[in-house]
């Protein structure tokens, strides 16, 4: 059995998608379900998944290393940031070499980097007449939004979209893609 832990702190929609995808496959599970904001919807549903979910601080990630210690306990093999906005502490890089994927919703290297995530990605494409936008899935190396990149997919930005609709676009190529590109990439023999 592979073991995949997100790491999240939003909504969750991913999360949920990721979930439901390899569930009952036999092969690949989520074993756990990362948050570091208190009260996020993803824990919420967690919950409803049946998936063991766990709030972890800044201190917990970065001084006393009880994130990295629950993702072992838990025997995660790949850990899958969605909505997971800080950077991944150098302990955890070290203890998942090249198994660390994030999805980023916009086509990077353009609008990425620290401070463009979720909402305002869009906010920013929206407000620069972009004609696309879309999602990168990559993995993650010490800095934000850099590391290689594993799969892009594009969506059309109309000159009557807002933040809102553009966001709604994004969902759906998330939805559609990240399942499937973590299932190939955690089978491509890395
Ligand atoms: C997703 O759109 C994801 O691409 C984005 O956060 C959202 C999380 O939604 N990630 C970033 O911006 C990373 N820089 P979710 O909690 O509903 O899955």
């Amino acid at each position: 059995m592979t073991r995949l832990a997100i790491l999240g702190s939003g909504n969750g929609t991913n999360a949920q998608q990721i979930t439901e995808y390899f569930a009952g496959r036999g092969d690949v599970e989520v074993c756990c379900i990362v948050y570091n904001v208190k009260d996020a919807y993803i824990a919420e549903r967690a919950r409803k998944l049946g998936v063991e979910a766990r709030y972890f601080g800044r201190k917990d990630f970065y001084e006393t290393g009880a994130a990295l210690a629950y993702l072992r306990e838990k025997g995660a093999d790949w850990v899958i940031l969605a909505g997971f906005l800080w950077l991944v502490p150098p302990a955890m890089l070290e203890a998942f070499p090249g198994r660390i994927i994030n999805i980023h919703p916009a086509l990077l290297p353009a609008y990425g980097g620290k401070g463009m995530y979720g909402h305002h990605v869009h906010e920013a494409v929206v407000a620069n007449h972009e004609r696309e936008s879309g999602i990168t899935i990559h993995l993650v190396d010490q800095d934000y939004d850099r590391g290689t990149t594993l799969f892009q997919a594009r969506c059309e930005v109309a000159p009557d979209d807002t933040p809102d609709s553009l966001a709604a676009k994004i969902h759906l190529l998330e939805k559609e893609h990240f399942p499937r590109v973590i299932d190939q990439t955690i089978h491509s023999g890395r």
